[in-house]
Protein backbone atom coordinates (compact mmCIF):
# COMPACT_ATOMS: atom_id res chain seq x y z
CA UNK A 1 0.00 0.00 0.00
CA UNK A 2 2.81 2.28 1.15
CA UNK A 3 4.61 2.03 -2.58
CA UNK A 4 1.52 2.19 -4.06
CA UNK A 5 0.94 5.28 -2.45
CA UNK A 6 4.38 6.70 -3.27
CA UNK A 7 3.88 5.47 -6.99
CA UNK A 8 0.98 7.54 -7.26
CA UNK A 9 2.46 10.17 -5.96
CA UNK A 10 5.48 9.51 -8.38
CA UNK A 11 2.78 9.32 -11.42
CA UNK A 12 1.05 12.49 -10.17
CA UNK A 13 4.68 14.59 -10.01
CA UNK A 14 5.87 13.02 -13.40
CA UNK A 15 2.13 13.71 -15.12
CA UNK A 16 2.48 17.58 -13.44
CA UNK A 17 5.82 18.22 -14.80
CA UNK A 18 5.15 16.73 -18.23
CA UNK A 19 2.33 19.14 -18.34
CA UNK A 20 4.46 22.04 -17.84
CA UNK A 21 7.29 21.26 -20.57
CA UNK A 22 4.90 19.54 -22.77
CA UNK A 23 1.74 21.06 -23.26
CA UNK A 24 0.91 18.45 -25.66
CA UNK A 25 1.91 15.27 -24.59
CA UNK A 26 -0.15 12.15 -24.94
CA UNK A 27 -1.67 11.91 -21.88
CA UNK A 28 -4.09 9.07 -23.27
CA UNK A 29 -1.40 6.25 -23.74
CA UNK A 30 -0.01 7.35 -20.31
CA UNK A 31 -3.65 7.25 -18.18
CA UNK A 32 -4.06 3.84 -20.53
CA UNK A 33 -1.04 2.68 -18.54
CA UNK A 34 -2.38 3.55 -15.28
CA UNK A 35 -4.39 1.88 -12.33
CA UNK A 36 -7.89 3.52 -11.68
CA UNK A 37 -6.68 5.55 -8.82
CA UNK A 38 -3.72 6.62 -10.66
CA UNK A 39 -5.62 7.52 -13.84
CA UNK A 40 -8.33 9.39 -11.35
CA UNK A 41 -5.50 11.02 -9.66
CA UNK A 42 -4.00 11.85 -13.46
CA UNK A 43 -7.08 13.01 -14.62
CA UNK A 44 -7.72 15.20 -11.33
CA UNK A 45 -4.37 17.24 -12.40
CA UNK A 46 -5.05 17.60 -15.81
CA UNK A 47 -8.56 19.52 -14.64
CA UNK A 48 -6.70 21.39 -12.44
CA UNK A 49 -4.01 22.73 -14.64
CA UNK A 50 -6.62 23.59 -17.30
CA UNK A 51 -8.73 25.45 -14.91
CA UNK A 52 -6.27 27.14 -12.36
CA UNK A 53 -3.27 27.38 -14.45
CA UNK A 54 -3.80 27.37 -18.06
CA UNK A 55 -1.16 25.32 -19.11
CA UNK A 56 -2.75 22.79 -21.47
CA UNK A 57 -2.92 23.64 -25.10
CA UNK A 58 -6.34 22.92 -25.35
CA UNK A 59 -6.67 24.37 -28.62
CA UNK A 60 -9.10 26.48 -28.58
CA UNK A 61 -10.44 29.00 -30.86
CA UNK A 62 -8.76 32.06 -31.59
CA UNK A 63 -9.68 32.38 -35.44
CA UNK A 64 -11.44 35.35 -36.77
CA UNK A 65 -12.76 37.28 -39.15
CA UNK A 66 -11.34 40.61 -41.14
CA UNK A 67 -12.21 42.06 -44.66
CA UNK A 68 -14.28 38.82 -45.23
CA UNK A 69 -10.77 36.77 -44.78
CA UNK A 70 -10.78 33.80 -42.40
CA UNK A 71 -7.74 34.27 -39.71
CA UNK A 72 -6.44 31.90 -37.99
CA UNK A 73 -5.83 34.02 -35.26
CA UNK A 74 -6.02 38.10 -34.65
CA UNK A 75 -2.27 39.04 -35.36
CA UNK A 76 -1.59 41.04 -38.35
CA UNK A 77 1.74 41.89 -39.33
CA UNK A 78 1.48 45.75 -40.11
CA UNK A 79 3.60 47.50 -43.16
CA UNK A 80 6.78 47.80 -42.68
CA UNK A 81 10.27 47.44 -43.94
CA UNK A 82 10.81 44.19 -42.31
CA UNK A 83 7.84 42.31 -44.66
CA UNK A 84 10.05 42.98 -48.12
CA UNK A 85 12.31 40.36 -47.29
CA UNK A 86 11.07 37.09 -48.30
CA UNK A 87 12.74 35.00 -45.28
CA UNK A 88 11.55 37.42 -42.68
CA UNK A 89 7.90 37.30 -44.28
CA UNK A 90 8.52 33.33 -44.11
CA UNK A 91 9.73 33.62 -40.31
CA UNK A 92 6.63 35.86 -39.38
CA UNK A 93 3.97 33.22 -41.07
CA UNK A 94 5.97 30.04 -38.98
CA UNK A 95 5.58 31.92 -36.00
CA UNK A 96 2.54 32.36 -36.18
CA UNK A 97 1.34 35.38 -38.50
CA UNK A 98 -2.22 35.19 -39.54
CA UNK A 99 -1.71 37.67 -42.09
CA UNK A 100 1.09 40.27 -43.86
CA UNK A 101 0.14 43.79 -44.71
CA UNK A 102 2.71 44.36 -47.41
CA UNK A 103 5.51 47.88 -47.39
CA UNK A 104 2.75 50.56 -48.99
CA UNK A 105 3.47 51.29 -52.93
CA UNK A 106 3.77 55.22 -52.35
CA UNK A 107 2.34 58.26 -55.28
CA UNK A 108 6.23 59.11 -55.49
CA UNK A 109 7.46 55.46 -56.37
CA UNK A 110 4.91 55.44 -59.38
CA UNK A 111 5.16 59.10 -60.15
CA UNK A 112 8.67 60.05 -58.85
CA UNK A 113 9.57 61.44 -62.48
CA UNK A 114 6.46 63.80 -62.65
CA UNK A 115 6.53 64.58 -59.29
CA UNK A 116 10.44 65.69 -59.29
CA UNK A 117 9.69 67.96 -62.19
CA UNK A 118 6.43 69.70 -60.23
CA UNK A 119 9.35 70.46 -57.06
CA UNK A 120 7.51 73.52 -56.86
CA UNK A 121 4.57 72.23 -55.82
CA UNK A 122 4.65 72.38 -52.00
CA UNK A 123 2.56 69.41 -51.22
CA UNK A 124 4.51 67.07 -52.99
CA UNK A 125 7.91 68.29 -52.01
CA UNK A 126 7.01 68.23 -48.56
CA UNK A 127 5.76 65.07 -48.10
CA UNK A 128 8.72 63.77 -50.68
CA UNK A 129 11.17 64.85 -47.88
CA UNK A 130 9.05 63.31 -44.94
CA UNK A 131 8.57 59.81 -47.50
CA UNK A 132 12.56 60.01 -48.06
CA UNK A 133 13.15 60.46 -43.77
CA UNK A 134 10.91 57.33 -42.92
CA UNK A 135 11.13 55.01 -45.09
CA UNK A 136 15.28 53.68 -46.57
CA UNK A 137 16.17 54.65 -50.09
CA UNK A 138 16.56 51.26 -51.36
CA UNK A 139 12.74 50.46 -50.72
CA UNK A 140 11.54 54.33 -51.60
CA UNK A 141 13.79 54.24 -55.01
CA UNK A 142 12.37 51.01 -56.04
CA UNK A 143 10.03 51.47 -59.31
CA UNK A 144 6.49 50.63 -59.14
CA UNK A 145 7.48 47.88 -61.59
CA UNK A 146 10.17 46.31 -59.42
CA UNK A 147 7.38 46.91 -56.19
CA UNK A 148 4.88 45.00 -58.05
CA UNK A 149 7.65 42.28 -59.05
CA UNK A 150 8.40 41.85 -55.01
CA UNK A 151 5.42 41.56 -54.16
CA UNK A 152 4.06 38.87 -56.73
CA UNK A 153 7.32 36.95 -55.25
CA UNK A 154 6.03 37.39 -51.49
CA UNK A 155 2.95 36.37 -52.60
CA UNK A 156 4.27 33.16 -53.55
CA UNK A 157 6.20 32.64 -51.19
CA UNK A 158 3.67 32.32 -48.09
CA UNK A 159 0.16 31.00 -47.67
CA UNK A 160 -1.58 33.28 -45.42
CA UNK A 161 -3.32 36.19 -46.63
CA UNK A 162 -1.04 38.98 -47.66
CA UNK A 163 -2.56 42.47 -47.41
CA UNK A 164 -1.25 44.91 -49.85
CA UNK A 165 -1.00 48.83 -49.05
CA UNK A 166 -1.55 51.99 -51.21
CA UNK A 167 -0.57 55.21 -50.59
CA UNK A 168 -1.36 57.44 -53.57
CA UNK A 169 -2.06 61.06 -54.07
CA UNK A 170 -3.57 61.87 -57.33
CA UNK A 171 -7.71 59.75 -57.74
CA UNK A 172 -6.32 58.42 -61.03
CA UNK A 173 -2.96 56.74 -59.03
CA UNK A 174 -5.26 55.26 -56.65
CA UNK A 175 -7.33 53.52 -58.89
CA UNK A 176 -5.08 52.04 -61.16
CA UNK A 177 -2.81 51.13 -58.89
CA UNK A 178 -5.30 49.47 -56.90
CA UNK A 179 -6.31 47.36 -59.56
CA UNK A 180 -2.85 46.57 -60.38
CA UNK A 181 -2.04 45.16 -56.81
CA UNK A 182 -5.54 43.29 -56.99
CA UNK A 183 -4.14 41.34 -60.47
CA UNK A 184 -0.65 40.78 -58.71
CA UNK A 185 -2.66 38.63 -56.16
CA UNK A 186 -3.37 40.80 -53.02
CA UNK A 187 -6.39 39.22 -51.12
CA UNK A 188 -6.99 42.84 -49.65
CA UNK A 189 -6.08 46.23 -49.90
CA UNK A 190 -5.30 48.71 -47.31
CA UNK A 191 -5.53 52.30 -48.37
CA UNK A 192 -2.85 54.50 -46.55
CA UNK A 193 -4.35 57.69 -45.90
CA UNK A 194 -1.34 58.83 -44.11
CA UNK A 195 -2.27 62.58 -43.82
CA UNK A 196 -0.37 65.12 -41.83
CA UNK A 197 -1.83 68.27 -42.38
CA UNK A 198 0.73 71.21 -43.65
CA UNK A 199 -1.94 73.57 -45.43
CA UNK A 200 -3.62 76.12 -43.75
CA UNK A 201 -5.96 76.84 -46.47
CA UNK A 202 -7.40 73.64 -46.64
CA UNK A 203 -10.25 72.74 -45.00
CA UNK A 204 -11.00 69.49 -42.86
CA UNK A 205 -13.81 68.68 -44.66
CA UNK A 206 -12.32 68.64 -47.92
CA UNK A 207 -9.83 66.19 -47.23
CA UNK A 208 -12.45 63.79 -45.57
CA UNK A 209 -14.73 64.18 -48.79
CA UNK A 210 -11.69 63.46 -51.17
CA UNK A 211 -11.45 60.47 -48.69
CA UNK A 212 -14.17 59.40 -48.91
CA UNK A 213 -14.12 59.56 -52.98
CA UNK A 214 -11.23 57.76 -53.15
CA UNK A 215 -13.17 55.00 -51.10
CA UNK A 216 -15.87 54.75 -53.06
CA UNK A 217 -13.43 54.85 -56.31
CA UNK A 218 -11.84 51.72 -55.45
CA UNK A 219 -14.69 49.98 -54.02
CA UNK A 220 -15.52 50.56 -57.57
CA UNK A 221 -12.69 49.38 -59.22
CA UNK A 222 -11.53 46.01 -57.30
CA UNK A 223 -13.46 43.18 -56.40
CA UNK A 224 -11.03 42.58 -52.82
CA UNK A 225 -12.31 43.43 -49.85
CA UNK A 226 -10.66 47.34 -48.55
CA UNK A 227 -9.30 48.86 -45.86
CA UNK A 228 -8.50 52.24 -44.53
CA UNK A 229 -5.39 53.19 -42.04
CA UNK A 230 -6.16 56.24 -40.36
CA UNK A 231 -4.70 58.91 -38.41
CA UNK A 232 -7.28 60.21 -34.83
CA UNK A 233 -6.57 63.71 -36.13
CA UNK A 234 -10.20 64.41 -37.13
CA UNK A 235 -11.92 66.80 -35.52
CA UNK A 236 -14.54 64.12 -34.88
CA UNK A 237 -13.44 61.04 -35.66
CA UNK A 238 -16.59 59.04 -34.96
CA UNK A 239 -18.15 61.16 -37.92
CA UNK A 240 -15.38 60.32 -40.50
CA UNK A 241 -15.28 56.64 -39.67
CA UNK A 242 -19.57 56.32 -39.85
CA UNK A 243 -19.03 57.95 -43.10
CA UNK A 244 -16.38 55.83 -44.57
CA UNK A 245 -18.25 52.44 -43.52
CA UNK A 246 -21.68 54.48 -45.36
CA UNK A 247 -18.95 54.08 -48.60
CA UNK A 248 -18.41 50.21 -48.08
CA UNK A 249 -15.43 50.33 -46.66
CA UNK A 250 -14.45 46.67 -45.65
CA UNK A 251 -12.12 47.89 -42.13
CA UNK A 252 -10.48 50.75 -40.71
CA UNK A 253 -6.74 50.51 -39.30
CA UNK A 254 -6.77 52.78 -36.28
CA UNK A 255 -3.91 53.94 -35.94
CA UNK A 256 -1.39 54.79 -38.10
CA UNK A 257 1.70 56.40 -36.49
CA UNK A 258 2.49 59.88 -37.79
CA UNK A 259 5.74 60.52 -38.38
CA UNK A 260 7.05 63.90 -36.13
CA UNK A 261 9.81 65.96 -36.55
CA UNK A 262 12.33 67.00 -34.14
CA UNK A 263 14.70 69.77 -33.43
CA UNK A 264 18.81 69.67 -32.54
CA UNK A 265 19.68 72.39 -30.06
CA UNK A 266 23.10 71.76 -30.96
CA UNK A 267 23.46 72.22 -34.84
CA UNK A 268 20.25 74.18 -35.05
CA UNK A 269 18.86 72.01 -37.28
CA UNK A 270 15.91 69.72 -38.23
CA UNK A 271 16.23 66.31 -37.45
CA UNK A 272 13.98 62.87 -38.83
CA UNK A 273 13.72 60.29 -36.00
CA UNK A 274 11.93 57.52 -36.70
CA UNK A 275 11.16 56.27 -33.27
CA UNK A 276 9.18 53.06 -32.48
CA UNK A 277 5.88 52.87 -30.73
CA UNK A 278 5.75 52.48 -27.00
CA UNK A 279 3.51 50.57 -24.65
CA UNK A 280 1.65 53.98 -23.91
CA UNK A 281 0.32 54.55 -27.33
CA UNK A 282 -1.62 51.83 -27.47
CA UNK A 283 -4.40 53.64 -25.38
CA UNK A 284 -5.80 56.02 -28.23
CA UNK A 285 -6.64 52.54 -30.34
CA UNK A 286 -8.14 50.86 -27.22
CA UNK A 287 -11.03 53.66 -26.73
CA UNK A 288 -11.64 53.79 -30.26
CA UNK A 289 -12.18 50.34 -30.57
CA UNK A 290 -14.09 50.42 -27.29
CA UNK A 291 -16.41 53.14 -28.93
CA UNK A 292 -17.13 51.67 -32.37
CA UNK A 293 -17.80 48.01 -31.06
CA UNK A 294 -21.47 47.10 -32.48
CA UNK A 295 -21.78 50.44 -33.97
CA UNK A 296 -20.33 49.66 -37.64
CA UNK A 297 -21.01 47.26 -40.33
CA UNK A 298 -16.90 47.28 -40.75
CA UNK A 299 -14.00 45.64 -39.06
CA UNK A 300 -12.22 47.04 -37.04
CA UNK A 301 -8.35 46.35 -37.01
CA UNK A 302 -6.13 48.04 -33.26
CA UNK A 303 -2.57 49.14 -34.08
CA UNK A 304 -0.15 51.25 -32.62
CA UNK A 305 2.17 50.22 -29.39
CA UNK A 306 0.98 46.59 -29.19
CA UNK A 307 3.23 44.90 -27.85
CA UNK A 308 2.26 41.81 -26.01
CA UNK A 309 -0.42 39.30 -25.12
CA UNK A 310 -2.30 41.45 -22.95
CA UNK A 311 -2.57 44.75 -25.08
CA UNK A 312 -3.71 42.29 -27.75
CA UNK A 313 -6.21 40.83 -24.94
CA UNK A 314 -7.50 44.55 -23.76
CA UNK A 315 -7.83 45.63 -27.87
CA UNK A 316 -10.17 42.22 -28.38
CA UNK A 317 -12.19 43.04 -25.14
CA UNK A 318 -12.73 46.94 -25.76
CA UNK A 319 -14.11 45.32 -29.40
CA UNK A 320 -11.24 45.25 -31.71
CA UNK A 321 -11.40 42.43 -34.70
CA UNK A 322 -7.75 41.99 -35.35
CA UNK A 323 -4.44 44.17 -34.46
CA UNK A 324 -1.51 45.05 -36.24
CA UNK A 325 1.86 44.65 -34.65
CA UNK A 326 4.98 46.24 -35.82
CA UNK A 327 7.63 47.80 -33.39
CA UNK A 328 7.20 44.65 -31.36
CA UNK A 329 8.74 42.25 -33.94
CA UNK A 330 11.28 45.05 -34.36
CA UNK A 331 12.30 44.97 -30.12
CA UNK A 332 11.49 41.33 -30.22
CA UNK A 333 12.09 39.29 -33.33
CA UNK A 334 9.10 37.47 -35.12
CA UNK A 335 9.07 34.50 -32.15
CA UNK A 336 7.22 37.72 -30.53
CA UNK A 337 4.04 36.67 -31.87
CA UNK A 338 4.60 32.70 -30.88
CA UNK A 339 4.69 34.44 -27.35
CA UNK A 340 1.57 36.26 -28.18
CA UNK A 341 -0.36 33.42 -29.23
CA UNK A 342 0.88 30.92 -26.54
CA UNK A 343 -0.05 33.90 -23.50
CA UNK A 344 -2.98 34.63 -24.79
CA UNK A 345 -4.33 31.16 -24.79
CA UNK A 346 -2.87 30.84 -21.07
CA UNK A 347 -5.17 33.77 -20.36
CA UNK A 348 -8.63 32.22 -21.97
CA UNK A 349 -8.05 29.04 -20.29
CA UNK A 350 -7.38 30.89 -17.28
CA UNK A 351 -10.59 32.33 -18.06
CA UNK A 352 -12.47 29.29 -19.25
CA UNK A 353 -12.66 31.27 -22.70
CA UNK A 354 -13.19 28.97 -25.24
CA UNK A 355 -13.22 31.63 -28.31
CA UNK A 356 -12.70 34.91 -29.35
CA UNK A 357 -15.88 35.74 -29.81
CA UNK A 358 -16.65 34.85 -25.76
CA UNK A 359 -15.21 38.19 -24.79
CA UNK A 360 -14.66 40.44 -27.67
CA UNK A 361 -16.55 44.05 -27.00
CA UNK A 362 -16.95 42.94 -23.12
CA UNK A 363 -15.81 45.60 -22.45
CA UNK A 364 -16.91 48.14 -25.38
CA UNK A 365 -18.80 51.40 -24.66
CA UNK A 366 -21.56 49.56 -25.50
CA UNK A 367 -21.48 46.78 -23.13
CA UNK A 368 -19.32 48.13 -20.21
CA UNK A 369 -21.49 48.68 -17.16
CA UNK A 370 -19.40 51.75 -16.05
CA UNK A 371 -21.63 54.16 -17.45
CA UNK A 372 -19.28 57.15 -17.24
CA UNK A 373 -16.11 55.18 -18.81
CA UNK A 374 -15.37 56.39 -22.58
CA UNK A 375 -17.13 59.45 -21.94
CA UNK A 376 -15.93 62.74 -20.56
CA UNK A 377 -17.23 62.68 -17.28
CA UNK A 378 -14.64 59.81 -16.78
CA UNK A 379 -12.12 62.92 -17.59
CA UNK A 380 -13.53 65.38 -15.35
CA UNK A 381 -13.37 62.76 -12.64
CA UNK A 382 -10.04 61.85 -13.39
CA UNK A 383 -8.96 65.84 -12.89
CA UNK A 384 -11.03 66.60 -9.79
CA UNK A 385 -9.51 63.78 -8.46
CA UNK A 386 -5.74 64.51 -9.54
CA UNK A 387 -4.31 65.57 -5.96
CA UNK A 388 -4.82 61.84 -4.85
CA UNK A 389 -4.50 60.31 -8.49
CA UNK A 390 -1.06 61.82 -8.52
CA UNK A 391 0.67 60.75 -5.36
CA UNK A 392 2.24 58.01 -6.83
CA UNK A 393 4.52 61.06 -8.48
CA UNK A 394 5.68 62.69 -5.89
CA UNK A 395 7.22 66.53 -6.72
CA UNK A 396 10.66 66.25 -5.51
C1 LIG B 1 10.28 51.00 -40.45
C2 LIG B 1 8.80 51.17 -40.58
C3 LIG B 1 8.22 51.22 -41.84
C4 LIG B 1 6.84 51.41 -41.97
N1 LIG B 1 6.28 51.42 -43.22
C5 LIG B 1 4.94 51.58 -43.34
C6 LIG B 1 4.32 51.55 -44.62
O1 LIG B 1 4.95 51.37 -45.64
N2 LIG B 1 2.98 51.73 -44.67
C7 LIG B 1 2.22 51.92 -43.56
O2 LIG B 1 0.99 52.06 -43.67
N3 LIG B 1 2.77 51.93 -42.33
C8 LIG B 1 4.11 51.76 -42.20
N4 LIG B 1 4.67 51.76 -40.96
C9 LIG B 1 3.79 51.95 -39.79
C10 LIG B 1 3.41 50.60 -39.17
O3 LIG B 1 2.71 49.78 -40.09
C11 LIG B 1 2.54 50.77 -37.93
O4 LIG B 1 1.33 51.41 -38.30
C12 LIG B 1 3.20 51.60 -36.86
O5 LIG B 1 4.56 51.25 -36.69
C13 LIG B 1 2.47 51.46 -35.53
O6 LIG B 1 2.44 50.11 -35.11
P1 LIG B 1 3.46 49.58 -33.96
O7 LIG B 1 3.20 50.39 -32.75
O8 LIG B 1 3.15 48.12 -33.77
O9 LIG B 1 4.84 49.81 -34.48
C14 LIG B 1 6.04 51.56 -40.82
C15 LIG B 1 6.62 51.48 -39.56
C16 LIG B 1 7.99 51.30 -39.43
C17 LIG B 1 8.59 51.21 -38.05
Amino acid sequence: MKTEGKNTIFICCFTLIILKIMPNFNLFKTILDCKLFERAAILFIFTANKVNYGLINTKMNITTKYLGLELKNPIIIGASNLVTDIKMLQSLEEAGAAAIVYKSLFEEQINLENLQMQEDMDEYANRNAEMISIFPQDIYEAGPDEFLMHFKEARKAISIPLIASLNAVFDDTWYEWAKKLEDAGADALELNFYNNPREFDMEGRAIIREELDVIAGVKKTVNIPVSVKLSAFYTNPLYVFKEMDKKGVDGLVLFNRLFQPDININSEKMNYPYNLSSGQDNRLPLRYAGMLFGQLNCDVCANTGIFNAEDVIKMILAGADTVQVVSTLYKHGPQQIQKILEDMEIWMANKQYDSLSEFRGKLSMKNVKDPFAYRRAQYVDILMRSAEIFKQYPIL
